[in-house]
């Protein structure tokens, strides 16, 4: 059992705990996730590490509310325990030292985004980052990233922050300005991460990006997870999530992420009138 030492809410449907889980504090880097079980026999969800404390032997998850683990997540409170929090999984991320880094985070995709950014800092790296969101309520981590940004850009659907516009619209700005990145960290939906692709393959610019396809078991085992990259099969679980960006097949992870929309998307009928 994990015990849950903190609770905080980022945003209307985004949240914050920071969870009791000595081993996984010990050993994880950026990049990689954890599958949680909120509850015994509930179903593991996998989420990314945001952040952790060797010394307190802690681990950090940011979540959005979207179904019904997250939701059961979202009702235990500090102090609550949730029943499984396996890790760490993945690969961490390979990150060179470079000069100049641009991160793009959109939505809840800002928390992955951060550790990796905070590393490239680490590194000696100046980084800029721009986040992008439905409205600016829906921006999360900007006061976390502006401690060690140079600039941190907003991008917002209704313009109630920043550019009104995508993250796109700020990086070809950025870029039609003259300023040169080394290296772009990209984690966001598949869309975005697809368009921000389209535009730094053009320019030449090494571009990571973090897919976050169904996964079941987490280990390699089922093929859930399954995604194409340089023409060859990989499975995210055990070869991600992090990716070169300019090599992933976007238009296969996005036919395969909708797979089961069908059956998510059915409405109860138990319990109606007539
Ligand atoms: P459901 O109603 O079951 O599903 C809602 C949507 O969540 C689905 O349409 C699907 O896109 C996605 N989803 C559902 N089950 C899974 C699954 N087993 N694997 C992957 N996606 C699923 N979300 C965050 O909010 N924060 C994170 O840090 C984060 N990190 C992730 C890291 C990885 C490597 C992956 C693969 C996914 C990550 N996700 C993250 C997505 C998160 O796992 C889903 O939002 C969660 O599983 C939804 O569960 P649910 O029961 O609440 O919703
Ligand atoms: Fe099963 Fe990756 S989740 S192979
Ligand atoms: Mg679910």
């Amino acid at each position: 059992m994990y015990r849950i030492l903190q609770k905080d809410r980022l945003h209307e449907t985004v949240e914050r705990m920071v969870i009791h889980a000595p081993f996984v504090a010990r050993k994880c880097e950026p990049g990689q996730f954890v599958m949680v079980r909120i509850e015994e026999g509930g179903e593991r969800i996998p989420l990314t590490i945001a952040d952790y404390d060797r010394e307190k032997e802690s681990v950090t998850i940011i979540y959005q509310v979207v179904g019904y683990s997250t939701r059961l997540l979202a009702e235990k409170e500090e102090g609550d325990f949730i029943s499984d929090f396996a890790g760490p999984l993945g690969r961490p991320v390979d990150l060179e030292p470079k000069k100049r880094v641009l991160g793009i985070g959109g939505g809840v995709g800002a928390a992955p985004l951060y550790p990796q950014i905070r590393r490239m800092k680490e590194l000696g790296a100046e980084v800029d980052v721009i986040l992008g969101g439905r409205t600016h309520s829906f921006i999360i981590l900007e006061e976390e990233f502006r401690a060690f940004s140079g600039e941190v850009l907003l991008a917002t659907n209704d313009g109630s922050a920043g550019t009104k516009g995508f993250v796109t619209d700020v990086l070809k700005q950025l870029l039609a300005e003259g300023r040169e990145y080394d290296e772009v960290i990209c984690i966001g939906p598949l869309p975005m991460m697809k368009a921000v692709v389209d535009i730094t393959k053009e320019k030449g610019i090494p571009t990571g990006v973090s897919l976050n396809p169904i996964m079941i078991d987490g280990t390699g085992m089922c093929g859930g997870c399954r995604v194409t990259v340089g023409g060859e099969t990989m499975f995210a679980c055990v070869d991600g999530p992090d990716f070169d960006g300019l090599l992933v097949d976007f238009d296969e992870c996005i036919r395969r992420q909708g797979m089961y929309k069908d059956m998510e998307e059915h409405i109860c009928l138990i319990g109606r009138e007539g």
